[in-house]
């Protein structure tokens, strides 16, 4: 069983939450995409775990996770992150896989993304991890792969800078490499979880172009950036909050606006700790919107929705979503390619009566608030898509599950 798991908004859904629980169940964790752009957070009995470039099965003893051939791997970061789990008790010696085939970020990668990004007449926002330049590199026939830098001939390609930045970390990334294809061949793993980075709206191709990151963090970016093929993939879920963020630059149609909104912006950004686990950034919020929900569920075959943040609006008189853009007087419920289409698209609002009440210890679907259940159903009936999992806190065990993951996810 091959499971996909992706963020279906801009990111910071909670994937890396839905990814520590299922992989209790998984065998290996794959991360098929991105760099140290991301980060995931895991809380399990009160200790929170950020990570950036290691998959987020790490936590389990006995699961093995491979950093996969689609991501851009800055070995500086890597070791950053590894020696912060060891401090936090984690073993993962022996345990953490990269494939030969993924790209490596070098320290001049990062400065010039930032370069980059101020020289743009739209920056972009990017987190300055020097991603953008190594999918480029790589996309140019320039980059470096794992599996080239232990072999002489490229050591006369590389700066003497380069070098002595890779000489740093040569011995340990070689103990770490394998040829994810014949791993895979060999292991005969039985549950392989597939972890996306950023989310679809963030993706090369399908996100809000060109205000995305550089990789393909949509659920076919699976199939190439985990090495397995599309026909051995049996399940894609997307992972969506109750409300929308969005970090850096971009059009977001449904963002809050005092004006219009009054405080409710400040209010979801503070209770719902919006604060970007890489940068720091605020993470800038809106409404939940189901227009580029449905977009995210259609073009990447979604088989299950996982709802987060749900208890975020305890506190609530009412909830809101965006149901339709007004794009210059015209309403629709698709969603525009043309940014500059989404960037004068106004949302549509539709109102449901909040609960009022914690639901954070809630592990029952129908232990839920009608109001609950209902803005709940009314999502899956507009995105015709089943949510199967609804999370209600972060740590591991306050979750609903509606079908059993690893099954029917
Ligand atoms: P990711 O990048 O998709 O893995 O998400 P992030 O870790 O960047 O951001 C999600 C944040 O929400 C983290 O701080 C999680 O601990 C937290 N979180 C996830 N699910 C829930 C939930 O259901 N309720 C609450 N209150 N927090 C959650
Ligand atoms: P996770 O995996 C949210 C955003 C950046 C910027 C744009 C391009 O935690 O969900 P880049 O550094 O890739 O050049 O940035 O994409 N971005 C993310 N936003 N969550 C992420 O990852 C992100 N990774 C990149 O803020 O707008
Ligand atoms: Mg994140």
């Amino acid at each position: 069983m091959n499971l996909v798991v992706i963020g279906a908004q801009w990111g910071d859904e909670g994937k890396g939450r839905i990814v520590d629980y299922m992989a209790s169940a998984a065998d290996v964790v794959i991360r098929f995409s991105g760099g140290a752009n991301a980060g995931h957070t895991l809380v399990y009995q009160g200790q929170k775990y950020a990570v950036h470039l290691v998959p987020s099965g790490i936590l389990y003893p006995d699961t093995t996770v491979l950093l996969g051939t689609g991501m851009v791997i800055d070995p500086e970061s890597l070791f950053d992150e590894l020696n912060t789990l060891s401090e936090q008790g984690i073993d993962w010696k022996g345990r953490v896989l990269i494939s030969s085939r993924a790209h490596i970020v070098f320290p001049e990668y990062k400065e010039r993304d930032r370069r980059l990004d101020k020289e743009r007449k739209r920056p972009i926002g990017t987190t300055g991890r020097g991603i953008g330049i190594a999918y480029s590199q790589k996309a140019a026939r320039d980059g470096i792969r794992l599996a080239d830098i232990f072999d002489d001939s490229w050591k006369e390609v590389l700066s003497d800078e380069e070098n002595r930045f890779l000489d740093l970390y040569r011995d340990q990334l070689s103990d770490m490499m394998v040829d994810i294809t014949s791993y895979l061949h060999r292991e005969k793993p039985e549950r392989v979880l597939m972890e996306g980075a950023q989310g679809a709206l963030l993706d090369l191709d399908l996100g809000t172009y060109p205000y995305v990151s550089s990789g393909y963090s949509a659920a076919a970016g699976a199939s190439l950036g985990a090495g397995i093929g599309p026909r051995d993939i049996d399940g894609v879920l997307g992972v969506f909050k109750a409300y929308s963020t969005r970090v850096g630059n971009g059009p977001f149609p449904s963002e809050f606006l005092p004006e219009r909104d009054g405080e409710l912006g400040e209010q979801i950004q503070t209770i719902g700790k919006e604060f970007g686990v890489t940068t720091g950034r605020k993470r800038r919020c809106g409404y939940l919107d189901l227009v580029a929900l449905k977009y995210a569920c259609r073009a990447n075959g979604i088989d299950g929705l996982v709802l987060t943040k749900l208890d975020i609006y305890d506190g609530f008189d009412e909830v809101s979503a965006c149901t339709a853009y007004d794009i210059d007087g015209t309403q629709t419920d698709e969603f525009p390619a043309s940014i500059d289409a989404l960037t004068n698209a106004g949302p549509v609002i539709k109102t449901f009566p909040g609960w009022k009440r914690d639901i954070s210890g809630i592990t029952e679907y129908d232990q839920l608030p009608e109001e609950a259940r209902r803005y709940i159903e009314f999502i899956e009936e507009y995105c015709e898509t089943p949510i199967t999992v609804v999370s209600v806190g972060p740590e591991r065990n306050q979750i609903i599950i509606r079908r059993e993951l690893w099954t029917e996810y």
